[in-house]
């Protein structure tokens, strides 16, 4: 009910609603309609309270709560139900979980803060309080284990096309699961499923986004510069919307790819890609191979040709660039 009391409040804002009114079209009393007001003030909304008048919405927090992200929702089956955290160790990991609960695909965990955020290849990943993203998505695709990689992709492009619409930046996909701003990462994507012989049962999709951190408060390896999207805009973004932006764009694309495969989204993904052409180095667990990025196959492997001319089709791996 607090959800439709937001929607409600947002819908007026900038004039009062009657207690009675609310009381009405959420069907529930007075006193619960009120009660839910101290907890959203509790909550860092800013509401003023009049006698006759009712309730005015002042000022919103920039908060990353089911009902925060569902003013911006406009998905089918994505996001529609929530698990949200002021902190926990990992989304990724809550994740798991719920799937092994039995929770359906479409639902979200979200975290205001992660206290060990997992990274690729088991790195370390910083998520600061109340200025990023870190949300983790559970998807039962259906899938052989071999078509999960692409995903990754798919998802990257929806983050830069939710970023661009909600901030007008133009992000960058570096292959396969970082985008950059300015050539400074501002998300990173982890994607881990739960799969029997054949069959991925479940796809965990793990986004980490810089959304609103000072450049003091990013933490700099130095594999990579970071940023965040406040700092290349120049202003605060609301976390929520692009939030719910991500959701709307990976649920059209997501479908595509289990309707038709990777091929249609490859042409998205090349022309957000900064990672043709380079000269690069890409390790993974079989070996490191050197060479030129000359394009990505219809499966989502990077294709890399070394220097006798042979074509490696790399599947997943950690890329540095060698100019
Ligand atoms: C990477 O670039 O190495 C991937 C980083 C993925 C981080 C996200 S934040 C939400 C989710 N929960 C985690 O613990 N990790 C992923």
């Amino acid at each position: 009910m607090r959800n439709e009391l937001v929607q409600k409040l947002v819908e007026h804002q900038g004039e009062y609603v009657s207690g009675e009114r609310l009381s009405e079209s959420l069907g529930v009393s007075r006193t619960a309609i009120w009660k839910q007001i101290e907890v959203l003030k509790k909550q860092g909304y800013q509401i003023e309270s009049a006698p006759k008048k009712g309730y005015q919405l002042m000022g919103r927090p920039d908060g990353l709560q089911e009902h925060d992200i569902h003013l911006y929702l406009h998905t089918k089956r994505l996001g529609q139900s929530v698990s949200y955290y002021a902190t926990v160790p990992s989304t990724q990991a809550v994740a798991h979980e719920l799937a092994q609960a039995g929770e359906p695909e479409g639902h979200v965990v979200v975290a205001d803060e992660q206290t060990s955020g997992r990274g690729r290849f088991g790195r370390n990943w910083s998520s600061a309080a109340g200025t990023s993203i870190s949300m983790s998505l559970l998807l039962r695709p259906a899938l052989a284990p071999e078509n999960v990689p692409p995903l990754t992709l798919v998802a990257a492009v929806a983050v830069t096309r939710a970023i661009e619409k909600v901030t007008d930046l133009e992000a960058d996909i570096k292959w396969p699961n970082d985008i950059l701003l300015n050539g400074k990462k501002i998300v990173g994507i982890l994607t881990e499923m739960q799969s029997e012989p054949g069959l991925a049962n479940v796809v965990i999709l793990g986004i980490g986004i810089n959304a609103n951190q000072t450049d003091e408060e990013l933490i700099h390896d130095d594999r990579n510069q970071s940023t965040s999207l406040a700092t290349e805009k120049g202003e605060l973004i609301n976390r929520a919307e692009l939030l719910a932006n991500i959701l709307e764009e990976f649920e059209w694309l997501y479908d595509a790819y289990l309707k038709n495969g990777f091929k249609e989204i490859k042409l998205l993904w090349e022309a957000r890609s900064i990672s043709i052409g380079l000269n690069l180095e890409a390790k993974s667990i079989h070996g490191t191979v050197t060479g030129r990025s000359v394009g990505i196959s219809e499966d989502g492997a990077l294709l890399v040709e070394d220097a006798q001319g042979i074509t490696h089709k790399v599947y997943s791996a950690d890329v540095q660039s060698k100019n």
